[in-house]
C-alpha cells in the first residue's frame, strides 16, 4: 500500500506520516527532508539558494542515509528549501529516489507537497492535510521553543505565509490538493484525533476499493 500525504508547511503531515506508517507497518519518507538537505548543502557551500547549478549538483548526489534531521529542521533551512524546491531540475533529480522508495514492498507513506499529484499519482490513499496558518504557526513555534529556539508565533506565521505563497505559486509541481485526495483539516483536532481521522480515511478508501 502507498499512502500519499500532502499539505502546507507545519500542517502536521510529518507526524501523521510517521504514525500512519507505524500503524500499517509501512516505511515512511518525509520528502521535505530531501529539499532541506539540498538547501543545506547549497548554504554550507556558501552559495545562494537560487543558485541553480549548485542546487542541482547537490540534488544529484544526496545521501538520505546521512541526513542529520535536527540540522535540517531549522527555520533558515526550511526557507531555503522552499527556494531550491521551485527549481524544476532539482525536483527532477529527486523523482526516482522517491518513486523507488514508494515501490519497495510492503509499501510506504510519503509526505510532501506533490506526492499525490506528481510522485505517486496512483497511490492507494491520498490525504491532503491542512489547518489555518495561525494554528500551524502556533504548533510549529511551540515545537521550536521546546527545542530551545527563541522564536515567536508571529515570526513563524510570517515565515509560513511566505513559504505557502511560494510553494503554491511556483510553476514546477506546486502544492495543491489532488482531485482524488481526501481533505483532512486538523485546525480543531489534536494529534490523536488527527491520526484517528487519517486511519478512518485509509480504512474507508480500502473498503471502498475492496482491498484487504
Ligand atoms: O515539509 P517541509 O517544511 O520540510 O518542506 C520544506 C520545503 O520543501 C517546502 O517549503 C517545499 C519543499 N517541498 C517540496 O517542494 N516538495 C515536497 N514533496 C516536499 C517539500
Amino acid at each position: 500500500m502507498i499512502i500519499a500525504i500532502d499539505g502546507p508547511a507545519a500542517s502536521g503531515k510529518g507526524t501523521l506520516g510517521k504514525k500512519l506508517a507505524a500503524h500499517y507497518g509501512l516505511r515512511h519518507l518525509d520528502t521535505g527532508l530531501l529539499y532541506r538537505a539540498v538547501a543545506k548543502r547549497v548554504m554550507d557551500a556558501g552559495r545562494r539558494a537560487d543558485d541553480v547549478a549548485a542546487a542541482v549538483a547537490a540534488a544529484k548526489t544526496l545521501d538520505p542515509a546521512a541526513f542529520d534531521e535536527a540540522a535540517l529542521k531549522t527555520p533558515a533551512v526550511g526557507e531555503a528549501a522552499s527556494v531550491v524546491s521551485a527549481i524544476a531540475e532539482v525536483r527532477a533529480a529527486l523523482v526516482t529516489l522517491q518513486r523507488d522508495f514508494a515501490a519497495k514492498p510492503p509499501g510506504a507513506v510519503l509526505d510532501g507537497r506533490d506526492i499525490g499529484t506528481v510522485i505517486c499519482p496512483d497511490a492507494d490513499v491520498k490525504i491532503y492535510v491542512t489547518a489555518t496558518p495561525e494554528v500551524r504557526a502556533r504548533r510549529r513555534a511551540a515545537e521550536y521553543r521546546a527545542n530551545g529556539r527563541d522564536i515567536t508565533d508571529a515570526g513563524v506565521l510570517a515565515d509560513i505565509l511566505k513559504r505557502d505563497e511560494r510553494d503554491r505559486n511556483r510553476a514546477a509541481a506546486p502544492l495543491k490538493q489532488a482531485p482524488d485526495a481526501h481533505l483532512l483539516d486538523t485546525t480543531h483536532l489534536d494529534i490523536d484525533a488527527a491520526i484517528r481521522a487519517a486511519i478512518d480515511i485509509v480504512e474507508a478508501t480500502r473498503a471502498g476499493r475492496g482491498r484487504d
